[in-house]
């Protein structure tokens, strides 16, 4: 009976995580209205200022085909930097000192040469949930 009650509780939390989750998303398409400026994501979306963001959560850093990254940013990806919605709240707060910091943990602060070209910064850290949560509904 009571482990019923458990499995009850469980699935009623995961529902609500779920929705939650939703919820977020739908907050963060608008949130993505600031990185339409450089970023496109999407069915056909294409590089812009910035790469496509389609599938981003769970790429490798600076893989976008075709796209020009610079030396930090690629260097990161080669260095085991793969997208998480976690790692990507973080990267908005600061981008540039998030990749310094990346190769910096990983014994490669001397692969951390010049400046990423992503220049925008996002502080507020609800939106950048909710942005991340958008993104992670265009990966599988
Ligand atoms: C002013 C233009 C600009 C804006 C606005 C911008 N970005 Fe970027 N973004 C870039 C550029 C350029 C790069 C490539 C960075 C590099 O090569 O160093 C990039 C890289 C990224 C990456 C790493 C991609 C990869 O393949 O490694 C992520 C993730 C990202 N941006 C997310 C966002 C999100 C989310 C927003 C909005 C909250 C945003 N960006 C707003 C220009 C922008």
């Amino acid at each position: 009976m009571k482990l019923v009650r458990v499995a009850i509780l469980a699935a009623g939390l995961a529902g609500f995580a779920g929705a939650a989750q939703a919820q977020d998303a739908a907050e963060g398409e608008n949130t993505f209205k600031k990185c339409q400026t450089c970023h496109r994501i999407g069915e056909g979306a294409k590089n812009l200022i910035g790469p496509v963001l389609t599938g981003v959560i769970g790429r490798k850093a600076g893989t976008a085909e075709g796209f020009a990254y610079s030396v930090i940013n690629k260097n990161s990806g080669d260095t085991g930097l793969v997208w998480t919605e976690e790692l990507v709240v973080k990267y908005l707060e600061d981008p540039n000192a998030f990749l310094e910091a990346f190769l910096t943990e990983k014994g490669k602060a001397d692969l951390a040469v010049g400046k990423t070209k992503m220049v925008f910064k996002l502080a507020d850290e609800t939106e950048r949930k909710n942005v991340a949560a958008y993104l992670k509904t265009f990966s599988k």
